[in-house]
């Protein structure tokens, strides 16, 4: 039996009772789905990591619905609060020294001594974690090292009946991860390019962010994993001619591909559809494997760039 509920105001509340009861649900958010868990329930964050199959040295962000929240459970200063207050609810997590050291908080950040926030802009994320009374401690709901879910059947399909409830609400708008930032320091850092573009929040400081490569198989260095977003396929990306028989997706004004992530060169569109057409392709395609056109590096051209790098990493 299908546990994909339709996200109605019964089955959000339904889902509350579920994480307060220790147990977990995946919801929609603007970004990707998530793999929601009550934070302060050691067990439940336990059982987030036992799902995915996720090493538990890779920290979780908390999801809440009140700024105010903030800084109850980290460490704020005026530039967090105004990044916070202009940036959200949206795909925008920081990085912040956390207050809290409680066993199911150490778990959740992995033992780091800061914890990751964010609030996300969907009603129904926002209604859940309202509903719930507790932050909700969410990964993307997929199995490790997987491609991130942006509709409630590709949670299904990823995680089956390791997840008690599936809040079923529609395909998500942004499609790739949230931008986050590390604000602890006197620089802020970016440390994962994402439904934020980069230029956006230099804009808003008005200075320059700086841009963590980090390390390979490193948890500090966050969602960093080379091999992350793994197609069963061969992937290669920055192709514009592809061979015969490669499953082609395409970019802006091309002819003869197979899919095109936005015939009209809209980034936004192609940030939305990028999951779901890998997803498509590694379906379809055969010996010969995916190619993807090149993308520009900018906006969020730079989180697709990240994502699809990953897809073609090779070991
Ligand atoms: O859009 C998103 O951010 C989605 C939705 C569900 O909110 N969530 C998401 O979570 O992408 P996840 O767990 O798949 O990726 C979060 C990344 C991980 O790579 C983790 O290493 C990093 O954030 N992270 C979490 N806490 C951290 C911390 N305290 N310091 C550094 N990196 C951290
Ligand atoms: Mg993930």
């Amino acid at each position: 039996m299908s546990n994909i509920y339709t996200a109605n105001p019964a089955n959000i509340k339904k889902a509350a009772e579920i994480i307060r009861s220790g147990h977990l649900v995946a919801f929609p958010t603007e970004t990707v789905y998530g793999l929601g868990a009550n934070v302060y329930d050691a067990k439940a964050v336990a059982s987030i990591f036992a799902a995915k199959e996720r090493p538990s040295f890779n920290p979780l962000i908390s999801h809440i619905a009140e700024i105010d929240f903030l800084s109850e459970y980290v460490e704020t200063d005026s530039r967090a609060i105004e990044l916070a207050r202009h940036f959200w609810p949206g795909p925008f997590t920081m990085v912040l020294k956390r207050k809290e050291h409680t066993s199911s908080i150490d778990l959740a950040c992995a033992g780091l001594p800061t914890a990751t926030v964010r609030m996300p802009n969907h009603p129904v994320a926002l209604n859940l974690i309202r509903s719930s009374g507790v932050p909700i401690v969410a990964p993307s709901a997929n199995r490790s090292q997987t491609i991130s879910p942006t509709t409630a059947q590709h949670v299904a399909d990823s995680l089956g009946n390791r997840v008690d409830m599936i809040l079923d609400g529609g395909p998500c708008s942004v499609g790739v991860e949230s931008t986050i930032v590390d604000v602890t320091g006197k620089n802020v850092v970016l440390l994962r390019a994402g439904g934020i573009a980069l230029e956006d929040i230099e804009a808003f400081l008005n200075e320059k962010v700086l841009v963590s490569h980090g390390e390979a198989d490193r948890p500090s260095s966050p969602g960093q994993m080379l091999k992350h977003y793994a197609p069963k396929h061969r992937f290669q990306i920055n192709v514009l001619h592809p061979e015969k028989g490669v499953f082609y997706i395409g970019f802006g004004n091309q002819q003869n591909t197979d899919l095109n992530l936005s015939p009209c060169g809209d980034l936004k569109e192609a940030a939305a559809n990028l999951f779901a057409y890998m997803r498509i392709a590694d379906e379809m395609s055969g010996d010969k494997g995916i190619a993807i056109a090149p993308i520009p590096e900018q906006g969020l051209g730079l989180a697709i760039n990240d994502r699809i790098r990953r897809a073609s990493y090779e070991k």
